[in-house]
């Protein structure tokens, strides 16, 4: 093992004390390898593709692109903690599943954590809209048009959940 260094952080609303990580590893290595969170997955490892996206205190952000270290005090959402509960998925997760918005699934947590963010920003998108905040995600099986009607879907039954 190289040099390490101990950091604190909240994942999925568990805190992780003094958690030794290698200065060397990136946070998605870290959050797959030290906590056992493999459902944030890793595709090119220099920030163009999306797969390892998480939330990052509420902002989406590259895990390969930040150090573990730099993460000491953060507050992290992956794939893990979207789910209401163990036996209710995020009507995004729904709304995936209902309109195949996935065939391999290796895109779909960082198309997942992507859209969480831009739908809490903007709740009633469109077509277009939904299009541009995914241009940075790459999938190589859907053509997209399943993620894109999921996504507007989820709009629409999160929109409904709020009274709106
Ligand atoms: S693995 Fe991070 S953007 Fe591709
Ligand atoms: S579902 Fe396979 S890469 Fe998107």
């Amino acid at each position: 093992m190289g040099e390490t260094r101990k950091i604190t952080l909240t994942v999925n609303g568990k805190t992780y004390r003094d958690e030794e990580v290698e200065v060397r590893y990136h946070l998605a290595d870290f959050l797959r390898q030290n906590l056992g969170l493999t459902g944030t997955h890793l595709g090119c490892e220099h920030g163009v593709c999306g797969a390892c996206t998480i939330l990052l205190d509420g902002r989406s952000a590259r895990s390969c692109l930040m150090l573990a270290v730099q993460a000491d005090g953060t507050d992290i959402l992956t794939i893990e903690g979207i789910a209401r509960s163990d036996d209710e998925l995020h009507p995004l997760q729904e709304a995936f599943r209902d309109n195949h918005g996935l065939q391999c699934g290796f895109c779909t947590p960082g198309m997942l954590t992507t859209l969480l963010e831009f739908l809490d920003d903007n709740p009633d998108p469109t077509e277009e809209e939904v299009r541009i905040a995914i241009a940075g995600n790459l999938c190589r099986c859907t053509g997209y048009q399943g993620i894109v009607a999921a996504a507007l879907d989820a709009a629409g039954r999160l929109r409904k959940e709020k009274g709106v």
